[in-house]
């Protein structure tokens, strides 16, 4: 456990951070100094929230709508809420079993110290958006990392659902399921989702599922939610929110979802650590649920093309693996070739392609431990001159390095 006696380095065992605001910040010195730099770092979209949300948000704040609000959000909100996610996924998510958060990430911590205690064991397969085992250990439990199949070029990414289930122990409480997947790009498949809801059933544990990417989907891919389960309430805790789908990162709206038994314990977590979202924030993003699908389809039509590019550019990097993700917006390539060839590990790789060419990506172990050790993740979410320029000089990057 934290103790207010430990230095720096021994509260990072415990509570690690996320790279793509350490790269953010380096990439920022580097822009101040005057280097032009073409960040495939952070996860979000680069169009400015839609129009109709901000006149919303004006409209909240002009009518004066600026204090504290019921601490699991606005009931109009969690309405919307219930009433966009049971059209989507045929589910019957009643308002009181919404609870609203200060982005999905605060939804995500609500979620893991409601449930987890010490010693307790949680599953993740890896590679893994970090909050999740980071949250973990800092609750004093155990994050288990099950490994996801690398099937190469062709078939991507799956679940090893052998070896999930040969993990579960006595303590197990919880697996945590992020699809679509960052930062690998995958779309676990109907049968998959159904497995996991089977084993939760079968094991008595719990499915934590973020699902924030579920608009994020190429290909025509069928998405099976872990909403659409008509026992969902009795294994499931919900996360999803605003800032991916509606472009609202900064505005920070997040949501859980959880049976109403359990309300009462997330509500005075909530109470405590922020009292509730932001209150003209929460009017907007009901207008947000109403008012954006045509906005919300377009994007995902630009990110699919964007997708398209990149992989055809990346694909002509030499050493290159490239799987062609199927949603979210990254591309999370293997270059182990590169990195064995150089004899650097993908840090390295990582750092000096920065400090060279100005091309932020991020290394595969920050997702997080040794799964990403071959691997890097590029978000997709920039603009297509930026994605010929920055591919292009990760190209002349590894040709010089490589000559
Ligand atoms: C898988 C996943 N879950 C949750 C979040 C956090 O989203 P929010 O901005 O709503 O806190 C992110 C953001 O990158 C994410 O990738």
């Amino acid at each position: 456990m934290l103790t207010p006696t430990m230095n720096t380095k021994e509260i990072l065992q415990y509570l690690g951070g996320e790279a793509a605001f350490t790269y953010l910040a380096k990439a920022k010195e580097l822009e101040k100094k005057g280097m032009k730099i073409v960040n495939f770092g952070i996860g979000q979209p680069d169009i400015p929230t839609f129009e109709h949300i901000i006149n919303a948000a004006k409209e909240a704040l002009d009518s004066r709508f600026t204090g504290y609000t019921e601490t699991a959000g606005i009931y109009e909100l969690r309405e919307a809420i219930a009433e966009y996610l049971n059209n989507r996924y045929s589910s019957d998510v009643q308002p009181s079993e919404v609870i609203v958060a200060p982005g999905a990430k605060a939804a995500l911590f609500l979620a893991l110290s409601a449930y987890l205690r010490e010693g307790d064991e949680v599953l993740v397969p890896e590679p893994s958006f970090p909050a999740y085992p980071e949250v973990a250990k800092f609750l004093g439990a155990k994050p288990i990392f099950i490994p996801l199949k690398w099937l190469g070029r062709e078939r991507g990414f799956k679940l090893d659902l052998e070896s999930i289930e040969r993990a579960i122990t006595p303590k197990t409480k919880m697996i945590v399921i992020n699809n679509p997947h960052n930062p690998t790009g995958a779309v676990f498949s109907s049968d998959e989702v159904e497995w996991v809801m089977d084993l939760a059933r079968r094991k008595k544990i719990i499915v934590l599922a973020d699902e924030i990417y579920d608009h994020f989907i190429y290909d025509d891919l069928k998405f099976k939610s872990f909403l659409s389960f008509p026992d969902w309430r009795d294994y499931v805790l919900y996360v999803n929110g605003f800032s991916k789908t509606f472009s609202m990162t900064g505005w920070r709206l997040g949501y859980l979802i959880a049976r109403k038994e359990v309300m009462p314990r997330l509500t005075v977590l909530a109470v405590n650590v922020y009292s509730c979202a932001t209150s003209f924030v929460q009017k907007a993003a009901v207008v947000a649920l109403k008012k954006s699908e045509e906005d919300v389809n377009k994007m995902i039509e630009l990110f699919r093309k964007r997708r398209d590019l990149i992989c055809s550019r990346l694909d002509e990097v030499r050493g290159f693996e490239v799987w062609p993700s199927k949603g979210a917006f990254y591309i999370f390539p293997n270059v182990g070739k590169v990195l064995n060839e150089l004899n650097i590990t993908v840090e390295e790789f990582v750092n000096r392609l920065l400090i060279s060419k100005g091309v932020v990506v991020l290394p595969g172990t920050a997702f997080p431990e040794t799964y990403g050790k071959n691997f890097i993740r590029l978000s997709f979410a920039v603009d297509f001159t930026s994605i010929e320029e920055g591919v292009k000089r990760i190209k002349e990057f590894v040709e010089e390095l490589i000559r």
